[in-house]
């Protein structure tokens, strides 16, 4: 690692590093990622074992405070979460402002970055306090939100959080359940959500969280640095690919045109990418990936749906491309989003909501970046240079004479 601070004070030299490919813009004791190795972990716990023991509750408390809950810390924060799960009434008037048929990442842009309107008179970034109840805040209000979209879009009545239920079962009976009856939750489903949270939930320096760093290194309001990573998220190179890795395998639609699709990937001429496929920062197995793949066979197990034919298509696909030397020499594996997309639509939630789903669980990861970069004593705000290539100085003429 060089820190080449000190040379730009004595030389002015200093890198040029387009998609920060070799950069690191903080310090941070949130994730630790070994991509080579294939090794994730929370604040030093390995993502295999929080997967396996710990709720997305847990993962929570975990990546804000930076140790796991005992059972006291944990049941004073699942009741603090709770107490915040509703939204203003008149933030549910936002809603209506937009068109039925918006992308869902379009609506939870606009209602997240709202937020910022409502609790703008106790937000004091430079009080720990304050900062620490607006994560609370965020992580409490955003199953509500994101199922609020899904209700609007489908012109259905917006469904209640329940203060009792668990995060996974409340989000899941707001999408699903219907109002003034109980929700059958199935726990082997309610596991499996769970674990996609906790899988999503904090990857270091990704676009979108670095998008929120540097948003919220000008000094501005959390929530509207949240909607800023929300918009970044979107992108099919970033979280939107689990939809794209659904539309993918739907369009590719038998495993006979595999070997056309995987050629098109690899056709330079072609901007074709295999959806799902390959990470800037994992060159091996992407760990989460493994155990999205794990969750995927217990879930479709449990519906007795193991003849899913976009399952054995993607696992189809896998095989073929993990014995391709094109995908083997560029080191490109299955990401989290190759395998998430089947369970979620297993789950019964719609394609179109897969990425505010991705959105709901990483902003615990965006908050606990944003308030580790409030807290560092030298925090500056972030201000990338430029490598200018444009015209040298020249001379501005009448417009007659242009
Ligand atoms: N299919 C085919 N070729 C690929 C793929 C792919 N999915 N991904 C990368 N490549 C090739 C590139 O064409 C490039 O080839 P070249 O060296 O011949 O030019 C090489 O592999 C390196 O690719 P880059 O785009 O330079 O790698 P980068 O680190 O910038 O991009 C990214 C990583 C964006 C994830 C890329 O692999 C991709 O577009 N994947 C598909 C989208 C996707 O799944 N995104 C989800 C990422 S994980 C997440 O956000 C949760």
């Amino acid at each position: 690692v060089i820190d080449i601070r000190s040379l730009y004070a004595q030389t002015g030299c200093f890198t040029y590093d387009p998609g920060f490919t070799s950069t690191a813009s903080c310090t941070s004791k949130i994730t630790f990622i070994d991509g080579d190795a294939g090794v994730l972990l929370y604040r030093g716990y390995p993502i295999e074992q929080l997967a396996e023991k710990c709720d997305f509750l847990e993962v929570c408390y975990l990546l804000l405070n930076g140790d796991l809950p005992n059972g006291a810390e944990m049941k004073g924060f699942v009741t603090t979460i709770s107490q915040h799960v509703m939204v203003h009434e008149q933030l549910a008037k936002f809603y209506s402002g937009f068109r039925r048929d918006a992308h869902p990442m379009a609506v939870l842009v606009g209602v997240v970055g709202a937020l910022s309107a409502f609790y703008h008179d106790v937000m004091d970034i430079t009080c720990k306090e304050d900062r620490y109840i607006s994560a609370i805040r965020l992580i409490a209000k955003m199953p509500t939100m994101v199922a609020m979209c899904y209700k609007y879009s489908i012109g259905m009545p917006f469904i209640y959080p329940k203060r009792k239920l668990g995060y996974a079962e409340n989000f899941m009976r707001m999408m699903h359940g219907d109002p003034g009856e109980d929700y059958l939750a199935n726990p082997v489903l309610m596991r499996a959500l769970d674990r996609i949270l906790i899988l999503h939930a904090d990857h270091e320096q990704n676009a979108s969280t670095s998008t929120v760093r540097l948003a919220g290194s000008s000094g501005a309001n959390p929530y509207a640095c949240v909607a800023a990573g929300i918009a970044c998220l979107w992108g099919a190179a970033h979280g939107g690919a689990n939809e794209a890795v659904l539309n993918m395998l739907e369009e590719i639609g038998d495993v006979s045109r595999i070997g056309e699709y995987v050629a098109k990937a690899k056709d330079k001429n072609d901007p074709f990418r295999l959806m799902g496929f390959g990470h800037r920062v994992y060159k091996n197995y992407d760990p989460r990936a493994k155990l999205m793949r794990q969750t995927c066979h217990e879930v479709l197990d449990e519906l007795n749906l193991n003849d899913d034919r976009l399952f054995k298509l993607a696992m189809e696909l896998e095989r073929i491309a993990l014995e391709d030397s094109y995908f083997v020499e560029k080191k490109l594996y299955p990401n989290v989003d190759f395998y998430s997309g089947i369970v979620l639509r297993a789950l019964g939630i719609p394609t179109e909501m897969f990425t505010a789903i991705f959105a709901l669980a990483r902003s615990v990861g965006w908050i606990a970046q944003w308030d580790e970069m409030i807290s560092d004593p030298e925090l500056k705000i972030g201000r990338p240079r430029q490598l200018y290539r444009g015209v040298t100085t020249r001379d501005v003429k009448p417009i007659s004479a242009r």
